[in-house]
């Protein structure tokens, strides 16, 4: 069985007091509504993990993770952080690969794949990100992107490294535009992924990852979206920031 997860990306919003609200409502609604079994995890932005954390205290229910980190791993690198700061702070996930990283800071895939193995080497979960622009889809090129997204950033690994990544497929023209995938565009793109990793990996590694989908997922629309075979959760954006509409997704799964 693969793990069901379902992860909040709150990208750069909130201010601390609202960061600090809005965890301390999810400890209270997940700890009453939510089954055992699905994970949970937030990514606030990067001045708030350690207090975020510290508040959830032993809270088992829900993770904390960064929403990227360096490919170094110390030295004279001003404004950047490293997977091994995050470690020392007790930080279990990372996300790597955002569409928003790989625009606006023009990250590639030989940098994507350092920064996995940085992830990796300290013992944090990375969930790595791949996903078309609508360009791509339009071209009806977008297997063969996310496939290369996927190739770059991965195929360098060994099967037991494999194992430890969680992908999320997020299609770039679905992100933020409350224009979500179709649970048939879903499906399709996730098991395209999957036999890809089957195909360097093996079945049984490519069967154990979970792949998330990401791009407008709200409450309305996570049921159908979960339900899909080869879709283990949700990597949730704009919806993460309230309470109530980020139980429900995560109850969805
Ligand atoms: P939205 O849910 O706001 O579309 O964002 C998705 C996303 O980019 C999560 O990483």
């Amino acid at each position: 069985m693969r793990q069901k997860i379902v992860a909040g990306n709150w990208k750069m919003n909130t201010s601390f007091q609202e960061a600090q609200a809005l965890t301390s409502e999810l400890m209270g609604m997940a700890g009453d509504e939510v089954r055992g079994d699905v994970k949970i995890i937030i990514f606030p932005p990067f001045p708030y993990l350690y207090s975020l954390k510290a508040q959830l205290g032993t809270n088992a229910r829900i993770e904390v993770g960064a929403q990227n980190c360096s490919e170094h791993a110390a030295g004279a690198y001003t404004g950047e952080v490293s997977a091994g700061m995050l470690k020392s702070m007790g930080i279990q996930n990372v996300i790597i690969g955002h569409s928003e990283r790989r625009q606006y800071f023009s990250e590639t895939g030989p940098l994507l794949a350092q920064k996995i193995d940085g992830a990796l080497a300290n013992g944090l979960k990375p969930i790595y990100c791949c996903g078309e622009p609508l360009e791509e889809r339009e071209a009806a090129t977008h297997e063969e992107l996310v496939k290369t997204q996927i190739e770059e950033g991965l195929f360098h690994l060994n099967a037991e490294a494999m194992k430890k990544i969680v992908i999320a497929y997020e299609p770039v023209w679905a992100i933020g535009t409350g224009k979500t995938a179709t649970t048939d565009q879903a499906q399709e793109m996730h098991l395209v992924i999957r036999k890809h990793l089957a195909s360097k990996f093996g079945n049984e590694t490519a069967a154990l990852v979970p792949i998330l989908y990401g791009g407008s997922v709200k409450a309305d629309n996570a049921r159908e979206l979960f339900a899909c075979a080869d879709v283990d959760g949700g990597l949730v954006g704009g919806a993460s920031l309230k309470s109530r509409d980020f139980i429900e997704i995560i109850k969805s799964a």
